[in-house]
């Protein structure tokens, strides 16, 4: 395996590849980076997993300066889940300069996270917009446990034309249901602890739409307002447990819109703090199709 730290020696050493599948990370690497690695390797005959702890997708007083970095381990996980090339650039290979141009997401920027962390996706989509010309890969794997980064990333790729295949990797979940996530590691004993109940309430949510009674009960206006309850129940578990819930809500996987009559493939996404620790997670279900009349 090769670390590069240049777009020209990442070219030279890129040249002639058949099929470039990239893995773009952040670093602080953990499982469920490195099963999307294992299935980039099914999908390409080069693997890149790209590190880069991007400055643009931080807003003021948000986690830029402690983000977890640890190169030399990364290394060491990846070459062991058969990447080819990391190609880790320093800040002046990604931004030589101050960055004026930017891919602007689409609507979708503006709610659940995008209303939280106003310009977070603007950052994400320019520097995987970079990324992707930087590295040219045929195929490109994301965790869909940013769930909304997932979706908002694909419709960069379908709306500029891309000639990018996206590819969506399963949240990897720790035994007791805690989802993967390199914010894992500021959480404190007590905090790892708790942090669990998150995953919990979205399970709850699922469980308690899913319970719903056929066929009469499936009206939008039932299934909304069953949402809309269990939701507010779930919120209400983790702030009474010591968590501040930004959001907890039931939306349509394919747009995140509120769910429409017939909607039957849903996800329902939550982002809350614990002390300092902010932790996203989604679990995505459908619900039973039921005979109508
Ligand atoms: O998901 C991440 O780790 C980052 O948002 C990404 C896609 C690598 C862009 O910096």
């Amino acid at each position: 395996m090769e670390v590069i730290d240049n777009v020209r020696a990442l070219r030279h050493r890129l040249a002639g590849e058949r099929a470039v599948g990239l893995v773009p990370t952040m670093g602080s690497l953990h499982e469920g980076h490195l099963s999307l690695v294992r299935e980039a390797r099914a999908e390409s005959s080069c693997v890149v997993a790209s590190i880069f702890v991007n400055r643009l997708q931080f807003g003021p007083g948000e986690d830029f300066d402690r983000y977890p970095r640890s190169l030399d381990n990364d290394v060491r996980l990846l070459a062991g889940a058969g990447c080819q090339v990391v190609f880790a650039p320093g800040e002046q290979e990604l931004y030589p300069r101050p960055q004026q141009v930017f891919v602007e997401p689409s609507p979708l920027q503006q709610i659940l996270e995008g209303a939280v962390r106003p310009g977070h996706f603007r950052g994400v989509c320019t520097v995987v917009m970079k990324l992707f010309q930087m590295v040219q890969p045929q195929v490109a794997l994301f965790g869909k446990k940013d769930y909304q980064q997932w979706r908002i990333l694909c419709e960069m790729v379908e709306g500029l034309a891309l000639p990018v295949r996206m590819v969506g990797g399963e949240t990897i979940r720790a035994a007791d249901g805690l989802a993967l996530s390199s914010r894992n590691a500021y959480l404190d004993a007590s905090q790892r602890a708790e942090a669990p109940r998150l995953h919990q309430q979205l399970q709850a949510v699922v469980a308690s739409l899913q319970a719903m009674a056929p066929p009469a009960d499936q009206s939008l206006a039932s299934v909304a307002q069953q949402a809309e309850h269990a939701c507010a129940d779930g919120a209400a578990v983790l702030r009474s447990r010591g968590w501040e819930p930004d959001y907890l809500s039931v939306r349509r996987q394919q747009d995140l819109a509120l769910p429409t009559p017939g909607d039957r493939h849903l996800v329902v996404l939550a982002a809350a703090r614990l002390g300092t620790t902010r932790l996203i997670d989604n679990v995505e279900f459908t619900l039973p199709e039921f005979p109508h009349g």
